[in-house]
C-alpha cells in the first residue's frame, strides 16, 4: 500500500494514489483529498504571487499568478541586452510580454531588484540603491503586499484589503501596448487618470513609440488612434452596438465588448466569451495598427484579426477632407456629401481630393423654417470633436435642438439599439467620414431647403428612367422567350431522333435496372396529379414535385420536361447508376416511372432543402451554429470519398456546389444531381472532355480551361464549398472589387496574413467560440483542396481524415483562380459549346437544371 502525493511543478497540486489494497485505504484517500483542499483554500500554490515588505524579486527570480497564467520578471527584448521588468504569459512556449514598469529606463545590467521600500511603495532599483522606476501610488500602505492577479493584473494593496478593486495601484491603470481582459481603456474623471495604449518604439525596444490608441473623452467619446498628437485612426464613437466606424467588431462572437460613460468615467473592456480563451489586444508601430490576438491551443500559435485600421485610405484619419466622404472601389475615391462641391476643381488631381468640399448652397439660419435635413444611411459618423450629446432626448427633439442652433450641422440618435434613443449633434465642418455599406446609424445633415427640393428632384428622375428601362426590358424579354421557345421545339424534334438511334446502341443496358419501377398513377395520385402546390421547384430539365405515397412516404418528383432535350439513353443510364449508389451522405433514389411520354425520378423527400437556402441567408445562417456546420462539411466528405474510391463506380460528380447538397430532417447532408457526373474506369482517375459543363465559381482551373476532369477536380469543387459554409459568402457573388479578389483570393490573403479568422461567417453562433481551433483547421483545409495544381490537393480521403484528426497539415500553395474574376476563360464557363457526348462517355444527366 504505497500513497504518492506529487506536485506537479507545472499544475495544480495533485494527489495520486496507487493500489488500494484494503478497504480503508478509500477512507483514508478521502482524508488526504479534504487535507488537500484545506491547503488550497488557505492560498497554499506551488507558486509565489505575492511579496511583502521583507520580501524581494531580482533578476533571475519571478513571480507567478497564482493559476500559473502570468508570471512577472525580468526580460530582454528582442536582440536587446538591456533588462526590463515585465509580465508574460507563463502558460503558453511562446513569450509574450503583456506590460513593462520601467519602459523609459531600462537597467544596463543583471543588478535589478523589486521591492517594497520603506514608505510602502513599490520600487524598482539598482543594486546600489539608485532607483529606476516606481509605482505612484498615492496612499501609504501600511501592511503593503505587492500581488500578481491571475488576470495579469500587478497590484500594490494593504494586506488587510482582500478585495483587489481597493487597490493603492495597479499595473492595469499603466499599460504598455497590450490590452488585456477586464483591462480598462479609457478615462477616470475622479482621479484624472487616463489608460491609454502606446506602442513599443520596436521588438527591440519597448519604450514608448509615437503611436498611441485611447478614448477621447468628448461628449460623444470615440476611441482614437494617434501618431505623436496627430490623428491617425478613428473607430468612431459607440452606438450602443459597436464602434460606428468598425460595425465588424459586433459580430465576431468570440469576445463582449463593452462600452462604458458616464460623468466618472468612460472606458472600454472586453472579455472573451468563452473564459479559457487566452487572447490579448496589442497596438504595434511596425504595422501601424491595433489587433485582436488569441492563442490556437492546437498550433501552438497566435492568431491576429480584424485589424484597426484596416485599410490604408478610407480609415486614415480625414483622409478626404471636411465634408468629403470617402468611398473605397470608386474613381475618385474622396466624393463630396450630397450638397457638397469640391473645394477644388481640378478632379483630376489627386491631391486636390484630400481638399475637401463646400456647401452648394449657404445655409439661412435667420429664418429655421427654411432649413430641413437630408437623411444619410451608412456612414462612419464624423469626428466627434465639436459634439453635444443628450441621452435622454429622442430623435424628433434632437431635429429641433439642431434647428435651434445655427452651428448645428447634423443630428443622429447616440445609440441605435432597439428603436433609438439618444441625441448626438455636430457643429462645425463634418470631418473623416467614409461610407460603410454594414453601418445601420442615420446620419441627418443639415440641407438648406432649396438643395433639399434639388435632391428630391433627382431622386424621382432617377426612379423614373429605372421604371422605364425595367418596362423596356421586360418587353424585349418576351419576345426574346417567344423566340426561343419555337426554336427548342425544333431543336427538341432533332435530338429525340438522335436518342432514337443511341438507344438501339446500349440496349443491354436497360437489362441491369435494379430499380423499383413506379405507376404512373401512383405517382400522380402522390402528387395530387402534379398540382401547383406540390411544385418544390423549377429545374432547367423540368418540374420537382412533392407528393406523399399510400404508406405515408414523402417523396420529391422531378418530372422530365418533354422539351428538356435530355435523351431517354442518358435517362435510363442516370437510373442505372444512381441505383447502384447507397450511402447516407448521398440522396436516395427511389425508383422512377417511365411511362409512354412520361419519364421521372423518384427521391426521397429533403425537408431541409439545401445548403444554399440556408448558408446564404442572413436570418437562416444563424440556425447553422458551428458544429452543424462541421457535421455537415464532414458529411459531404464522406459522401464524397464514396463517390470517387467506395462505391462500386468510381464516379466524378463535376457539378458540386451549395445547392446540390440537400439536407434531410435532421439537417444530415445528401449530394444530389450527378447530371455532370462521369464513370471512370477502376484505374481511370481523369478524363477529358471538350463539353466543359459545371458551375463556374465551382470548377478547378484545369477543368474550365482544358477540359481535364479529375476526383482532383471535384476536391478543387469541395474546397470552394467548404469555403463558402466558413464564410456564409457565394463563391460566385463575391468580389472584392478594391483588391480585385475574388472569394478564394479572399481566403489566401487573409491565411498568409495571419487572420484567417476574418473569413468567418459573423453567424456561426456561440458555440463557434471554444471552436476555433478547429474553425481554422477547416480554413486550412479549404485552401489545401482549392490549390492551383491538382496534384497538390489531397485527395478525399486525405480530406476525411484531416477533418477528424489533429495531425499537423502542410502549408497550403497558390491557389487557382485567385486574383481577379477576369482569369477565367469566359468561353469556358458559358454552356454554349456544348456538344454532344462522345460515345464512349457514358453523361448521366439528372433532371435537375442550373
Ligand atoms: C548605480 O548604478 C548604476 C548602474 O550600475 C549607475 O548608472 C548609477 O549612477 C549608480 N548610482 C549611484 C548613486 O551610484
Ligand atoms: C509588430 O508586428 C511585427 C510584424 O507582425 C512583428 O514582427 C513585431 O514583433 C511586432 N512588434 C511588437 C513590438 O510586438
Amino acid at each position: 500500500m504505497r500513497v504518492y502525493f506529487l506536485i506537479d511543478p507545472y499544475n495544480e497540486p495533485q494527489l495520486s494514489i496507487k493500489l488500494c489494497e484494503h478497504k480503508a485505504m478509500q477512507i483514508f484517500s478521502f482524508v488526504i483529498v479534504i487535507t488537500n483542499f484545506l491547503f488550497f483554500c488557505s492560498g497554499f500554490s506551488n507558486f509565489v504571487d505575492t511579496i511583502t515588505r521583507s520580501q524581494n524579486i531580482s533578476d533571475g527570480t519571478t513571480l507567478a499568478s497564482r493559476d500559473g497564467s502570468f508570471e512577472l520578471g525580468f526580460f530582454s527584448p528582442g536582440s536587446s541586452t538591456n533588462r526590463y521588468l515585465g509580465i508574460w504569459h507563463k502558460n503558453i512556449p511562446v513569450k509574450t510580454v503583456v506590460w513593462v514598469a520601467n519602459r523609459r529606463n531600462p537597467i544596463k545590467d543583471l543588478s535589478g531588484v523589486l521591492m517594497v521600500n520603506g514608505s510602502g511603495n513599490l520600487v524598482l532599483l539598482y543594486q546600489n540603491g539608485s532607483v529606476v522606476w516606481w509605482a505612484n501610488s498615492t496612499k501609504e500602505a501600511r501592511n503593503p503586499i505587492v500581488q500578481l492577479l491571475d488576470s495579469g493584473n500587478l497590484v500594490l494593496r494593504d494586506e488587510k484589503e482582500e478585495n483587489p478593486e481597493n487597490c493603492l495601484w495597479q499595473s492595469f491603470d499603466y499599460p504598455s501596448d497590450t490590452l488585456l481582459p477586464g483591462m480598462k481603456l479609457g478615462w477616470d474623471f475622479r482621479t484624472g487618470l487616463e489608460r491609454r495604449l502606446s506602442a513599443w518604439k520596436s521588438s527591440d525596444d519597448p519604450s514608448p513609440g509615437d503611436l498611441s490608441f485611447g478614448i477621447e473623452p468628448h461628449n460623444y467619446p470615440d476611441c482614437v488612434m494617434k501618431k505623436g498628437s496627430k490623428n491617425y485612426f478613428r473607430t468612431g464613437p459607440w452606438n450602443g452596438l459597436h464602434w460606428s466606424g468598425s460595425p465588424a467588431l459586433k459580430g465576431t462572437q468570440i469576445f463582449n465588448i463593452s462600452f462604458v460613460s458616464n460623468k466618472d468615467e468612460v472606458y472600454l473592456i472586453y472579455h472573451p466569451i468563452k473564459k479559457s480563451l487566452i487572447s490579448r489586444g496589442v497596438l504595434n508601430q511596425t504595422v501601424n495598427f491595433y489587433q485582436l490576438y488569441i492563442w490556437m491551443e492546437n498550433v501552438q500559435t497566435w492568431s491576429g484579426f480584424a485589424p484597426l485600421p484596416r485599410e490604408n485610405d478610407c480609415d486614415m484619419y480625414n483622409y478626404c477632407g471636411a465634408n468629403g466622404n470617402c468611398v473605397r472601389g470608386e474613381f475618385p475615391v474622396c466624393q463630396c456629401l450630397q450638397g457638397f462641391k469640391p473645394k477644388s476643381n481640378d478632379s483630376s488631381n489627386p491631391e486636390s481630393w484630400s481638399q475637401g468640399c463646400l456647401r452648394s448652397t449657404k445655409l439661412s439660419c435667420q429664418d429655421k423654417h427654411r432649413d430641413g435635413f437630408l437623411k444619410v444611411g451608412g456612414l462612419k459618423l464624423p469626428d466627434t470633436m465639436h459634439t453635444w450629446l443628450n441621452t435622454s432626448l429622442n430623435l424628433e427633439q434632437c431635429r429641433a435642438a439642431c434647428l435651434s442652433n445655427c452651428a448645428c450641422m447634423a443630428y443622429t440618435n447616440s445609440d441605435i439599439r432597439g428603436r433609438g434613443s439618444g441625441c448626438a449633434i455636430w457643429f462645425g465642418d463634418l470631418l473623416d467620414i467614409r461610407k460603410l455599406t454594414h453601418n445601420e446609424q442615420d446620419l441627418y445633415i443639415r440641407m438648406p431647403a432649396s438643395e433639399l427640393e434639388v435632391i428630391n428632384h433627382q431622386k424621382t428622375t432617377v426612379i423614373v428612367i429605372v421604371i422605364a428601362v425595367a418596362a423596356i426590358a421586360v418587353v424585349i424579354g418576351m419576345l426574346l422567350v417567344a423566340y426561343c421557345i419555337r426554336k427548342s421545339r425544333t431543336n427538341f424534334r432533332e435530338k429525340m431522333e438522335n436518342d432514337v438511334i443511341l438507344d438501339q446502341n446500349t440496349e443491354g443496358q436497360t437489362e441491369d435496372l435494379e430499380l423499383p419501377l413506379f405507376d404512373l398513377s401512383t405517382v400522380t395520385d402522390a402528387t395530387d396529379n402534379f398540382s401547383g402546390n406540390n411544385k418544390l421547384g423549377e429545374g432547367g430539365f423540368g418540374p420537382v414535385f412533392r407528393g406523399t405515397l399510400k404508406d405515408g412516404r414523402e417523396i420529391a418528383v422531378k418530372r422530365l420536361a418533354r422539351s428538356s432535350g435530355q435523351g431517354l439513353n442518358e435517362f435510363k443510364n442516370e437510373v442505372i447508376l444512381i441505383a447502384k449508389l447507397q450511402h447516407r451522405n448521398l440522396v436516395r433514389l427511389l425508383g422512377c416511372c417511365i411511362q409512354g411520354e412520361e419519364k421521372m425520378l423518384i427521391y426521397e423527400y429533403m425537408p431541409n432543402r439545401s445548403m444554399d437556402f440556408f448558408i446564404f441567408d442572413q436570418k437562416r445562417a444563424k440556425v447553422l451554429g458551428w458544429s452543424m456546420r462541421f457535421h455537415i462539411i464532414c458529411g459531404i466528405a464522406r459522401g464524397l470519398l464514396y463517390l470517387h474510391e467506395d462505391s462500386r463506380l468510381r464516379i466524378i460528380h463535376r457539378d458540386l456546389k451549395a445547392s446540390n447538397v440537400l439536407l434531410d430532417s435532421n439537417m444530415n447532408p445528401k449530394i444530389s444531381d450527378f447530371g455532370m457526373a462521369r464513370i471512370c474506369g477502376e484505374d481511370q482517375t481523369e478524363g477529358n472532355t471538350n463539353r466543359v459543363v459545371g458551375t463556374y465559381g465551382y470548377m478547378a482551373p484545369e477543368y474550365a480551361i482544358h477540359g481535364l476532369f479529375s476526383v482532383k477536380s471535384d476536391v478543387f469543387s469541395f474546397g470552394v464549398l467548404l469555403l463558402e459554409i466558413l464564410s456564409g459568402k457565394k463563391s460566385r457573388g463575391f468580389f472584392d472589387s478594391s483588391q480585385s479578389l475574388n472569394l478564394i483570393g479572399h481566403a489566401w490573403k487573409l491565411w498568409r496574413e495571419g487572420r484567417p479568422l476574418e473569413l468567418i461567417d459573423t453567424c456561426l453562433g456561440d458555440d463557434s467560440c471554444p471552436q476555433l481551433p478547429q474553425i481554422i483547421r477547416c480554413v486550412h483545409i479549404s485552401l489545401l483542396c482549392v490549390q492551383q495544381h491538382p496534384e497538390d490537393r489531397p485527395n478525399m480521403s486525405s480530406v476525411v481524415t484531416m477533418l477528424s484528426s489533429e495531425s499537423s497539415l502542410p502549408e497550403p500553395k497558390e491557389p487557382g483562380f485567385h486574383v481577379g474574376n477576369k482569369s477565367l476563360p469566359v468561353e469556358y464557363s458559358s454552356s454554349s459549346k456544348q456538344q454532344s457526348s462522345s460515345r464512349n462517355e457514358i453523361s448521366i444527366s439528372l433532371l435537375e437544371g442550373r
